[in-house]
């Protein structure tokens, strides 16, 4: 057992937000260029949004929303690291405590909130990075910004942000912002996804240079959807620009659960997640047919777990909840368990089972 393992151990044993800022503490202090990384099976390379991914399995937003450790973790094998969500100004989040471990669930339920140190925090911090791993930031809106201001928090964390990371997901999805969830309706989300397409344009689309780091925007949804909300989204999307999707943030339904913390407000995430997301997203892969590329996530901790998704049209997928219960070992597990997958059905590659029903 190495360092890194034994310190998971121990971290597993605290409080889960305790945990966390732990965790975080831990991994800063390792330097990234110590851990190993061991090269990926070519089987698992994925191509997506103009970029190479070295296997399909990213960590969510949430665990690194100051943008403080995607090369760590990088190198415990992530194809790509999220981190986020960030908006314009620092802000505390709710009031502790807002994260609970549901272990006999397989679960988490947090109301986190967004707490996070603001866009220019993150921009220092992605600027002091050392290596390059793919990495994207998730962007919202402050509590306190409504109406257009809120959407303007978006433009303002696109025009930050976006020059330092490989993408840019919008968040629309989480629970834990009062009425964010509001900009999934029809003319809030045409107009948001407006006003991303024009800050990337007008960022990007100057000159031919500036046009090669045009970066790829992706949209995150609730799996909180019904047909109709699901239909609106898909015309949307399709009509935007955006090059990606994401499916899905927490849950705000509460399937039958056994843990103590069961009856907690906020987004529910890990293994009571799996079902219901993997379904909106093999919805809205039936919607979108190809047109834009999709991201599963939601309860993944196992290579079937994440076959599952790709089978449901996932090109790419991501885990949070997991990483808490099973500790980093558990990435290097799911891709030797997909490349098993892939050769029991006769893929040559993880692309080829994409959307495989
Ligand atoms: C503690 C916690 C904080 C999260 N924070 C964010 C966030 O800031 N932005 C976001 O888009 N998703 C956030 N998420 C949602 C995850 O990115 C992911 O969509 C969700 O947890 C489902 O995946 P999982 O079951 O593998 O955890 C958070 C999840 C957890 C558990």
């Amino acid at each position: 057992m190495g360092l890194v393992d034994l310190g998971a151990g121990l971290i597993r044993q605290l409080p889960a937000e305790a945990a966390h800022r732990a965790t975080l503490k831990l991994l800063r202090a390792v330097n990234p260029l110590l851990l190993s990384a061991v090269p990926d099976d070519p089987r698992l390379h994925v191509n997506a949004f103009g970029l190479n991914f070295p296997n399909p399995v990213g960590l969510a937003a949430g665990f690194d929303k100051n943008a403080q450790v995607p090369d760590a973790m990088a190198k415990f094998g992530f194809g790509f690291v999220e981190c986020g969500t960030v908006t314009p100004k620092p802000q505390a989040g709710n009031p502790r405590p807002r994260l609970f471990r549901l272990g006999r669930d397989g679960a988490v339920i947090n109301r986190m909130g967004f707490n996070n140190d603001g866009s220019a925090v993150a921009a220092r911090n992605l600027r002091a990075r050392k290596r390059r791993g793919i990495v994207g930031i998730n962007i919202g809106a402050n509590k306190d910004s409504t109406g257009a201001d809120r959407i303007s928090d978006y433009a303002w964390c696109f025009a930050e942000l976006a020059p330092l990371a490989d993408y840019v997901t919008v968040n629309v999805s989480s629970p834990n912002t009062p009425g964010l969830r509001g900009l999934q309706n029809r003319d809030e989300l045409t107009k948001l996804l407006g006003i991303m397409t024009n800050a990337r344009a007008q960022l990007f689309d100057t000159t031919p240079q500036a046009h090669g780091m045009r970066k790829p925007i992706l949209l995150k949804i609730a799996p909180d959807l019904d047909s109709h909300a699901m239909d609106e989204i898909a015309d949307v999307v399709r009509a935007s620009g955006i090059e990606g999707l994401i499916v899905s943030n927490t849950t705000i339904g509460r399937p039958p659960l056994r843990s103590r913390h069961a009856d907690e407000a906020g987004g529910l995430s890990g293994k009571p997640l799996l079902e219901p997301s993997t379904r909106v997203l093999a919805e809205m892969h039936q919607r979108l047919n190809g047109a834009i590329t999709l991201i599963g996530v939601g309860g993944v901790a196992s290579g079937a777990d994440a076959y599952a998704k790709i089978r449901a049209g996932a090109s790419l997928v991501q885990l949070y909840t997991a990483l808490a219960f099973h500790g980093p070992g558990l990435v290097t597990r799911i891709k030797r368990e997909l490349v098993a997958c892939l050769q029991r059905d006769g893929f040559s590659s993880l692309s080829e089972a994409v959307g495989k029903r």
